[in-house]
């Protein structure tokens, strides 16, 4: 069968007169323009935080990607350029982020250095903390467990670069198999004896270690709340779509089994007023607060009230990182819708605030005081975690930011 060439320029031109009129179409952006603050063209970044000055701060975490080696904390030095950060010795464990001498392999038990970071965070008195897993991949993408030590929060004054506080984990509350992935903080005096404030913590483990972490930066008393609860989990048989691909993980590294859900607690984020905590688990659509007081309370019956005071706000889409402003909306990704959506709590929506096709995985948001969300873009689904099992990300990934509604800015519970 073929066609000669004349028929099929007849074909062609009737085909094209025959359907003229314009068909309506996704039009792909909405809401607030966002705007490129930083390009990426080296190591795998996650977290964003910027200081009152402008300052910038990224982490790469080494379980995200086995080639983030030379470092795992970086000060933004240009809009292309990155320092290790607050030095490159830090970044550098003796021998390696991994101890080949036991069985399994485990995460080095350096308290002293950095072992695989998943954020940085600006507290409200502008000092920057350092949220270190304890852990990192090997070539083959398996995640070594952690060890003590590992698993630590670091506080560094940014005045001049030095840190003045490190808070290990003890194993009872960090698990070897948790993955300590956002912290946000509340200094208020009032909230702790110590007088020194607190910061919560999402466990996001792909182990199953899930729950939400509290910590007195004071004492450096720890504990858990909602451990294991459905709230902080992924759902079971959780499918989502992203830039038309379907997401399927790959948890155990490239041998898989291939299966449908992904992390559990991930986003968090304090309302204005300090009295709620949002969380969200990365393989759900679904938002969830709990009112702090529950979460201070750490005696035999305070796990049961907590549980019981979980509300839900409903359906919002697939968020990594969440985020709160002085407008007290919280604000987290759409991931499937390549936005960042903002909940309202005072009537119960959710609403776009930036879509445009190149939010390819919204992973960090921070609020500055300069009155812009920044966020990362850095297309997590198409590393080798998940379905075929190929790295598929192109650089480079980027640092966006836009500008918040109703001179909204940092929310400062100091
Ligand atoms: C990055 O680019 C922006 C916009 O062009 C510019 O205002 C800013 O000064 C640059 N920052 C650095 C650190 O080069
Ligand atoms: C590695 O593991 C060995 C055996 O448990 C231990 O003695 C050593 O301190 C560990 N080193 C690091 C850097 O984790
Ligand atoms: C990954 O490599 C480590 C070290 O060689 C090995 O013990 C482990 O079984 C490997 N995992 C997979 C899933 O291949
Ligand atoms: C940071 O260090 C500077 C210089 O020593 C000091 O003046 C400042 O009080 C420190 N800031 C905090 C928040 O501790
Ligand atoms: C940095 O500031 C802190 C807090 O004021 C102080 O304890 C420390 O000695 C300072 N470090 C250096 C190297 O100046
Ligand atoms: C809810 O509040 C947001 C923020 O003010 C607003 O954009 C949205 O239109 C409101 N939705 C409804 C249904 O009132
Ligand atoms: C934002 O701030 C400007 C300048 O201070 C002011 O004119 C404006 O009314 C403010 N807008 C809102 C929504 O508060």
């Amino acid at each position: 069968m073929y066609f000669k060439s004349s028929s099929l320029a007849l074909v062609a031109s009737i085909a094209g007169s025959a359907f003229t009129q314009q068909i309506a179409q996704d039009p792909g952006k909405g809401g607030v323009p966002i705007e490129v603050v930083h390009l990426y063209n080296d190591e795998y970044p996650q977290g964003i935080a910027v200081s009152s000055t402008g300052r910038k701060f990224s982490n790469y975490a080494r379980s995200l990607d086995p080639n983030n080696i030379a470092y795992t904390v970086t000060e933004l030095t240009s809009n292309n350029t990155e320092t290790p950060y607050p030095s490159a010795e830090i970044n550098s464990p003796p021998g390696g982020a991994i101890n080949m001498s036991t069985t399994p392999a485990t995460g080095a038990n350096y308290e002293n250095y950095l072992i695989g970071v998943q954020s940085v965070v600006i507290d409200p008195l502008d000092r920057l903390w350092i949220l270190d897993t304890g852990r990192a991949a090997m070539q083959n993408g398996t995640n070594v467990p952690s060890s003590v030590g590992g698993p630590k929060l670091i506080g560094v004054n940014l005045t001049n670069n030095t840190i003045f506080k490190t808070i290990v984990f003890p194993p009872n509350v960090v698990y070897s198999d948790s993955y300590i992935n956002d912290i946000r903080f509340d200094l208020r005096p009032s909230v702790t004896a110590s007088g020194q404030g607190l910061g919560y913590i999402t466990d996001s483990s792909q182990e199953g270690r899930n729950g939400i972490i509290i910590v007195d930066l004071g004492t450096g008393e720890s504990w858990r709340h909602l451990d294991g609860t459905a709230y902080v989990r992924p759902e079971t048989g959780f499918l989502p779509v992203i830039w038309g691909e379907t997401v399927y993980s790959l948890p155990n590294s490239v041998k898989g089994p291939i299966s449908q859900g992904t992390f559990g607690s991930d986003g968090i984020a304090l309302s204005a007023d300090g009295a709620t905590l949002y969380f969200s688990a990365v393989g759900t659509r679904y938002l969830y607060s709990v009112p702090t007081a529950r979460l201070l309370v750490n005696d035999a019956t305070s796990e049961l009230l907590a549980q019981q005071s979980v509300n839900s706000h409903g359906q919002k889409g697939i968020s990594d990182g969440l985020e709160t402003d002085s407008n007290g909306f919280i604000y987290g990704g759409d991931i499937e819708a390549n936005s960042i959506i903002f909940f309202n709590p005072a009537n119960g929506t959710v609403n776009i605030f930036a879509r445009d096709p190149r939010i390819g995985w919204a992973d960090t948001l921070s609020v500055a005081t300069d009155g812009y969300l920044y966020f990362t873009a850095n297309q997590l689904w198409r590393t080798p975690m998940f379905y075929p099992g190929t790295d598929r990300r192109v650089k480079p990934y980027v640092l966006f930011r836009a500008q918040l509604p109703g001179n909204g800015t940092k929310v400062k519970l100091s």
